[in-house]
């Protein structure tokens, strides 16, 4: 290959920056011209460009958000949108394209490769932590220690005024945020789309730990499972104590990626780029345990990346 595009898509997530100098310096330096197209596919289709100079991605690791901008792109969903992608695609002679995304974005350019046989490969990027293939995907561990931190916060007013507290993280479908965050803050019950939860229980267990001495309380709360608004009414309702609550919302989609984000962006992004390189496509790129792994990118369709039973248990165990 002689030339590649890049591109970020989804919503953004910490450590994309980092991902587009690793897929960037990885192509220069084995003499590759790379093309940084803007806001995703809507920026293909729309022909939005701009021309990656080593120096093009100098400083920018420390940044979070993404210099390429991102979408979700409405018209990768018709046939003509897509056709019109690859076309501008080729017209611009790009031989192959790197999705830095999630499992959605990644998944649109598997049907540009099954379509019109155009080489692609993806890198998992979302705070979400959801696309199978990866232990880890870009973002995640910054979004994770934001929320922390902000969890902590709370902790300290929770407990001067005896109340309880719930907090919503972001996770449309998965409770991956909240489960990490509920363990490192020490809350005291975490909800997530992936186990049912009982408010009775819950607060059986407020009731049953103020009776012990213990004055407040945190919840922590995955926005796809329900809302910290209506969780605080009912468990104030049910309980009679004092209760609060905040939604996090985007401030865990923004900030300077952590040590890990960085790491892990630099090692998924040339990985990708090399393996796109060297004639591999229609691939995800992940880390399994301390490995690189390349699994199809229809693998992340057909599976589902689970949560950890042993962390879920591990809430409940720490919270007598
Ligand atoms: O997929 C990442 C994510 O941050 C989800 O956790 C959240 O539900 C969604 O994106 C928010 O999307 P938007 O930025 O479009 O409101």
């Amino acid at each position: 290959m002689k030339r590649i595009a890049v591109m970020t898509s989804g919503g953004d997530s910490p450590g994309m920056n980092a991902a587009i100098r690793g897929v960037t310096r990885a192509a220069i330096s084995r003499g590759v011209e790379v093309i940084g197209f803007y806001s995703g596919y809507s920026g293909i289709h729309n022909n939005e460009f701009i021309e990656m100079k080593s120096t093009t991605v100098g400083g920018i690791i420390t940044h979070g958000g993404t210099i390429l901008r991102t979408a979700r792109c409405k018209e990768m969903r018709t046939p003509e949108g897509r056709e019109r992608v690859v076309q501008v695609l080729r017209d611009h002679k790009i031989q192959g394209l790197v999705i830095i995304g999630g499992d959605g974005s990644i998944t649109g350019g598997e049907v540009l490769r099954a379509e019109f046989d155009f080489p692609v490969i993806g890198v998992p990027s979302s705070i979400d932590n959801d696309i199978y293939g990866s232990d880890y995907s870009i973002g995640f561990d910054t979004a994770v220690n934001t929320a922390l931190d902000a969890t902590d916060k709370i902790r300290d007013t929770a407990y001067s005024h005896d109340r309880v507290f719930v907090v919503e993280v972001m996770g449309r479908n998965n409770g991956f945020i909240a489960l990490n965050v509920a363990v490192a803050a020490g809350a005291e019950a975490v909800i997530i789309p992936e186990a049912g939860h009982s408010i009775d229980i819950i607060c059986k267990n407020l009731t049953q730990a103020r009776e012990k001495g213990k004055a407040s309380s945190l919840i922590i709360v995955a926005e796809g499972a329900a809302t910290a608004y209506d969780m605080s009414q009912e468990i104030g309702k049910k309980t009679g104590f004092e209760t609060r609550f905040i939604v996090l919302g985007h401030t865990q989609r923004g900030g300077s990626p952590t040590a890990f984000d960085r790491i892990l962006a630099l090692t998924l992004s040339v990985a990708a780029t090399e393996r796109l390189i060297s004639g591999h496509a229609g691939e995800i790129v992940g880390i399994e345990g301390s490995k690189l792994v390349y699994h199809p990118i229809n693998d992340i369709v057909t599976y589902k990346k689970e949560i950890s039973p042993f962390l879920l248990n591990l809430v409940g165990k720490m919270s007598i």
